[in-house]
């Protein structure tokens, strides 16, 4: 039968071989409290999205991460830092405190800083195939779209070209088996209301999901003293939990205590 324009045949799998698909599915070790809320560690073909208010500890986080896939041999880091906060310094100093070889981890991350959305998108078709990553970061992914569509009339349009670049990062890991990392700056809500960020709470305004453009998404807010408290929000396939961690000298580490709760 002739296909409309519009129409693509998907192809159609039986559940055994979606079965067999899934066991060989790897995870990224990341070593750090991220891991045990994800099953283990970020899934290959996953993205996942870490946010929180202004200095909670969200590329922190990201530096951790890079250094750890950064120390194995193969493990190049493809870094798109949207606020021009990446520090060189900080990931020789977390590497060097965790016992790993800092020129090594220095030479494998990747780092792209987009100057305007163009860039931050041009910046996913700049990835190498070779070396091809082990893992994708993007930190701060709304900032620049945030700093370029303003006013309320923008509001449709900034949704739009997120909702493309967050699509494309998702094709990006699923396509290449390359996990991928964003992270989001939140507000915090004057009148105590849950913390959504901006750009979802918008949307929920306008009747649209970009809510769900992102499977694992984990909130980060502080705790007592220097603790932090790491919380998977909303996820179709592990269990709501918290990890207290804290910011060291070697990036993040596990804490004891905060107010952990599963
Ligand atoms: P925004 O990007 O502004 O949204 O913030 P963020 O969530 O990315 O915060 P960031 O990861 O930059 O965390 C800032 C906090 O990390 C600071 O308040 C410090 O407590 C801590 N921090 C930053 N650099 C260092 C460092 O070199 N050593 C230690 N021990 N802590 C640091
Ligand atoms: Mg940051």
């Amino acid at each position: 039968m002739p296909k409309k324009a519009e129409e693509k045949i998907p192809e159609i799998k039986t559940a055994k071989q979606l079965l067999e698909e899934e066991q060989k599915i790897k995870r990224l070790k990341t070593d750090t409290p991220i891991d045990e809320l994800i099953g283990g560690g970020i899934r290959e073909d996953e993205v996942i999205e870490i946010y929180g208010e202004y200095g909670v500890g969200k590329t922190q986080i990201v530096f951790t991460l890079a250094a750890k896939v950064a120390s194995e041999p193969d493990g190049h880091v493809y870094f798109i830092d949207c606020e021009n906060t990446f520090r060189p310094e900080r990931i020789k100093q977390i590497a060097q405190n965790k016992g790993y070889n800092p020129t090594e981890v220095l030479t494998r991350i990747h780092v792209a800083q987009p100057k305007d959305t163009k860039e931050q998108i041009g910046a996913l078709a700049a990835i190498p195939k070779e070396p091809k990553p082990k893992l994708l970061i993007v930190d701060g992914v709304t900032t620049l779209f945030r700093a370029e569509y303003i006013g309320r009339e923008q509001l449709s349009p900034k949704q739009q070209a997120l909702l493309r670049f967050l699509r494309r990062i998702k094709e990006y890991a699923r396509e290449t088996k390359t996990p991928a990392i964003i992270t989001n700056q939140i507000y915090a809500n004057p009148d105590g209301t849950p913390f959504i960020p901006l750009e979802y709470r918008e949307l929920a305004v306008g009747g649209h999901t970009l809510y769900h453009a992102i499977n694992n998404r984990i909130f980060i807010r502080k705790a007592k003293g220097t603790t932090r408290i790491a919380r998977l929000v909303d996820s179709s396939e592990y269990p709501q939990q918290e990890r207290p961690f804290k910011i060291t000298e070697k990036g993040i580490e596990p804490a004891e205590g905060g107010e952990t709760h599963e």
